[in-house]
């Protein structure tokens, strides 16, 4: 890694100290973008095309008028830039806004070209005897809006609610809403039931992650059932593994909820099969 890290904005690649938004870009004014993140392992971006697709269908839900067809190129271009072709695990973060205009909650009247913004980072996994010990989540009430499937920037009740799980002094955020355990505040949540794999369906209630799309074709794969459906917290809290997967936490084991075990208390061997192989997949070792 170099010293200073090199960002993209707007066709440019530069040093990030030198980089500058105008004070009415309509992201920083209204979270008026999308944002995504996408895992590389070895410098190699992982699923890049679902991430991209993913970009693509938020553009369009929000009406911003870009093309992701350069994507692909700006994301190699930031993983050497930032000397990360070699780094076991890193991710590159890419948002869109819809561009620089005077304050007004309707879309400019004059078309402005959007803000394309892009950086890459090392990303950090624990050590493996970290990840066996398990971590542990708070339940917290949902207060986002309801289309969360779309990846916006608007973060504000992500950010409450992984502090919530900060001042508990956990890692990770259960997000409740109507009594259904959801997801995290950025990761998918699932949870073993008889050794079925189980998971919220992919509605507007929460992110369709990336991760999560895998982790279920590669359950399926490896012969383990699969259930995609609702999650009353009451029954969470009856489930044999509860774990978490996402763009940075990968997969990540829950062994205690609001205080309580989960389980036995201890990673379960469906968590533990399902992590191995992930690792296998994106030719990781368990140790960044
Ligand atoms: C709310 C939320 N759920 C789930 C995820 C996991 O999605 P992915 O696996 O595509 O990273 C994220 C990722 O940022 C997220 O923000």
């Amino acid at each position: 890694m170099k010293n200073e890290s090199i960002v993209y904005l707007n066709g440019e690649f530069v040093p990030k100290s030198e980089a500058r938004v105008p004070v009415e870009d309509r992201g920083f004014l209204f979270g008026d973008a999308v944002y995504e993140a996408t895992p590389a392992y070895r410098g190699e971006p992982f699923l890049l095309d679902r991430h991209l697709a993913r970009l693509s269908r938020g553009l369009a839900a929000l009406r911003i008028d870009y093309e992701v067809g350069a994507m692909p190129e700006i994301h190699r271009r930031l993983i050497a830039e930032n000397g990360l072709g070699g780094a076991p695990f890193s991710f590159v973060y890419v948002q869109v806004t819809r561009g620089v205009a005077p304050r007004g909650h309707a879309f400019p009247r004059e078309p402005v070209p959007p803000t394309v913004y892009g950086f890459a980072s090392p990303a950090v996994r624990p050590p493996r005897s970290r990840w066996e010990e398990g971590y542990a989540a708070v339940t917290v009430p949902d207060r986002r809006w309801g289309r969360v499937d779309v990846k916006v920037t608007s973060l504000v009740a992500n950010v409450l609610a992984q502090q919530a799980a900060a001042d508990a002094g956990v890692e990770d955020a259960i997000l409740v809403r109507d009594g259904m355990a959801l997801e995290g505040t950025h990761n998918n949540l699932f949870a073993v039931f008889d050794g079925a794999v189980t998971t919220s369906p992919a509605s507007n209630y929460i992110l369709h992650g990336i991760t999560r799309g895998f982790v279920l074709e590669r359950a399926e794969g490896l012969g383990i059932p699969v259930d995609e459906r609702a999650i009353p917290v009451e029954e969470l809290r009856e489930a044999d593994e509860v774990f978490f997967a996402g763009t940075t936490s990968e997969i990540r084991p829950t062994v205690e909820v609001d205080g309580r075990p989960v389980g036995t208390g201890r990673v379960g061997p469906v968590t533990r099969r399902l992590f191995d192989d992930f690792l296998e997949m994106t030719g990781g070792s368990g140790e960044s």
